[in-house]
This record gives structure tokens, sequence and C-alpha cells, in this order.
């Protein structure tokens, strides 16, 4: 089997050789259609385990299908912005079947000590808490008083608090996220199983994060609706690739990881929503916060019982989420137009505070204090060096951090669809 794909005069061949994470990907056996960026070309392939050589092509993508389209060429067109544009191998169910008998064995664990830390719905806010009254008569007075507020928002916080809504809006993903993890997964959609009843409260919590900022958005004017709408129906669409492999060792780390970051970073927009002037912004971003912190408090509980449980891999499995290092939920957004528009997102959000290359160092120190990965005994020699490894990281990043920003390239100012392409600084 072999394929030749053209790219802008690029040829890119793909041939059927197994690759170092072959034999433990058994789904790799359906890939079938292979993207290369920009590509506007042909290709033919069976059913076949691929390995990619090109060097010089950037592999966009691996749709799994477990038969080749009708029409490949039409549904390259018709697929090229929705597949994930990461490029690496995706690797599947990496975890021994005998470990997933550990998170089976954990259900009433977790019924005691993860299911807790949800609030009951009748005892939660909803987003009609912090907004106007629609059917109340002074809720043109109140959205008025809303803009008045927001009128005082810069662009460059605009930016964040967009990507930040457009983040929390594409929750199917992380739900579908969870629901891949060998299992803890939710096996019927209304599973009673602890692990499910968390995942699917879990969701139905963060539904209002979305919903909440959205809302608010919309009512400001500040901002170009249509396209943040488009970004969102972009992202769902991509998904996300946070190279957890199906493994709940790999998602709780992860689901730890970014919690603490929408934390940090919905802490941050509170607190300069304040000091711009509008309070309600501020109560509302301080309220998300809240709820990521107890999502924390549950996840980072889980990764200590696994600690407690079986050191060695879930030492391995920090350190390997830490190689691969941790992928932000959104990282395959797109607007329709701008490709890089993530990037800047995140440039904005380095620049003005709101979520910054020391926090992921940050966030990283804190979890290792909270796991108690310095003093953990019982591990293996490999342990050991894992545990070395993650320990050291934290000041690695700062120092590296702190290189690549004395030598930071690239445009000073860029400008985003989402608010009516006005430029704002990115560094
Ligand atoms: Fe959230
Ligand atoms: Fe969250």
């Amino acid at each position: 089997m072999a394929l030749v794909l053209q790219s802008n005069g690029i040829y890119a061949t793909a041939v059927s050789r197994p690759g170092p994470t072959a034999s433990r990907s058994p789904c790799m056996d359906s890939v079938s259609l292979i993207h290369i960026s920009r590509a506007a070309g042909s290709l033919r392939s069976t059913p076949a385990r691929l390995w990619i050589s090109s060097s010089k092509a950037r592999l966009t993508g691996i749709v799994m299908t477990t038969a080749l389209p009708v029409d490949v060429e039409e549904k390259v067109e018709h697929t090229s912005l929705y597949v994930p544009r990461e490029s690496h191998t995706q690797v599947t169910h990496s975890m021994p079947p005998e470990k997933i008998e550990l998170f089976k064995s954990l259900e009433d664990w977790a019924e005691e000590n993860i299911v807790p830390y949800l609030k009951t719905v009748e005892k939660s806010w909803q987003p009609q808490d912090f907004l106007p009254e629609p059917s109340s008569e002074g809720f043109l007075d109140e959205v008025k008083e809303l803009r008045q507020r927001a009128a005082e928002l810069p662009d460059d916080y605009l930016v964040c608090l967009v990507g930040d809504m457009i983040t929390e809006e594409a929750l199917p993903t992380y739900q579908t996220m969870l629901n891949t993890l060998d299992g803890v997964r939710d096996e019927t959609g209304a599973s009673l199983t602890s692990w499910a009843r968390w995942t699917r409260a879990w969701t139905a919590e963060e539904n209002r994060h979305g919903d909440l900022l959205n809302k608010y958005l919309y009512l400001t004017g500040r901002v170009d609706m249509r396209i943040i709408e488009k970004t969102i129906q972009y992202l769902i669409g991509s998904g996300m690739d946070p190279q957890t492999e199906n493994s709940p060792y790999l998602g709780f780390i992860y689901t730890s990881f970014q919690e603490r970051a929408t934390f940090i970073s919905h802490g941050n927009t509170a607190r300069q929503a304040k000091e711009f002037g509008d309070n309600k912004l501020a109560q509302i971003c301080g309220t998300i916060a809240a709820d990521e912190r107890r999502h924390e408090n549950a996840y980072t509980k889980i990764v200590e019982k696994l600690f407690e449980l079986d050191p060695d891999d879930t030492i391995f499995a920090l350190e390997d989420m830490m190689r691969k290092k941790i992928s932000m939920p959104a990282h395959l957004m797109y607007d329709g137009n701008d490709r890089n528009i993530f990037d800047k997102f995140s440039q904005v959000a380095q620049r003005t505070g709101v979520y910054t290359a020391k926090d992921y160092a940050d966030i990283l120190e804190y979890l290792i204090k909270r796991w108690n990965v310095e003093k953990l005994s019982g591990l293996s020699s490999r342990g050991q060096k894992a545990q070395d490894y993650v320990c050291g990281l934290p000041n690695r990043f700062r120092k590296l951090e702190e290189r690549a920003s004395r030598v930071k390239k690239g445009p000073k100012t860029g400008s985003f669809s989402w608010i009516f392409n006005r430029e704002v600084a990115l560094s």
C-alpha cells in the first residue's frame, strides 16, 4: 500500500510501515485518509496501517474511517477545515487492559470521594442569576447599564474573554474526551456508575460557563457574535487532541491541569474586569473560576488516589503528559479565515497576564506539591528517574520561557475578527 499526496507542489509519500506506536494502536489499522495542509491534490489508499514519511509537508490530520469515502477528493475539500492540525501520530488504548479493573474497583471510592464535589441543580447558580431579566420592565435599562459598563473594557481584554468563552463553548468535545477514557467512560449515555454520573453532572455544571459568557458578550454589543459563533462551530467540528490515549491516568492528569488553568484564567479576567470598573463581569468570571477550582479539587483527588495505589504508573503518566506538553483544549481554534487565531489569542493572554507561560510552570509546581511527588516512595528505578524529571521541570520551563521572551519575534500587533478586525498588541 502506498499513496501520494500533492500539496502546493510538495509531494509527500505515506508508506505502509509500522511506526513506533503502531503496535500500541490497534485502531491505526483503519486509517484511510490523510490530509495535508492546504492540500488540493488527490489521494488513493486502502485502509491500512500507515506511517508518514515527509519532512517537508505538514501533516494536518488523520481521519479514521472504516471504509474509503466514495468521493475522496470531495471529502478532502469538505473536511479540510475540520481535521486536527497536529503532527504526531494518534495513539489509542495504551493502558493495559488489566488496569481497567483498577478503575472499576474504584467506583465506590469515587461515589464517596468525587461525586460529593458536585453541586445539586437546586443549589447551583444559573446564568440568568447574573443577566438582565428579559421578562422584567426594567430589562432595557439593565441592558443599557451593562453596555455602559462594558464600553470601558479594552479590546485586548475582550479578545481574552471571547477566547475563554469560545473555549468553554466547545464543551461537547470535552465530554467526548472524558468518554474516550477506558474504565471510566459512560458506556450507555445514562450509565449509573459513579464515574459516568460524575462526567455528565460535571458537563452540566460546565455548560453554564459558556452560556453565561456568551450571553454577556452578546449584550455588550462590543464583539462580532456571528464570527464568534462560526469559531465555536469550527472548534467543535475540529475536536481536540489532548494525547491522553484513552488512559484515565493521562486523562485525569490532563483534566487536573486544565481545571487549574481555567481557574487561573477566569480568576484573572475577574480581577481585570474589576480594574476596568465592571463589577458585574468580575462577579461572573469569579463565579466561574470558583467552579473550576472545585472541579480541580475533584480531579486532583483522583490522581492523588492513583499515586497512592499505583505510584509507578502514575508518575510515568505525569512524565508522559509533561513531555508531550499539555495542549490547550481550544488549540484547534479557527474562525474561517485566520489560521493563527489561537496563537494570537494565546499571545494576548500572555501579554495581558490572563494566562501565561509562568502560569503553566506554576501549575505544574502546584500539582507536584499537591501530589507530594518529591516525596513519593516505593518507586522503581525508572519511576525515580521520572520523578526527578518531573520535579526539575517547573524551573526548566521558567528558564526556557525567560530565554524565549528575550528573543521574541513576529508581528507586534494583530487584528481579531471577533472584535470587527480591530488591532491589538500581541507582544
Ligand atoms: Fe469551565
Ligand atoms: Fe472546567
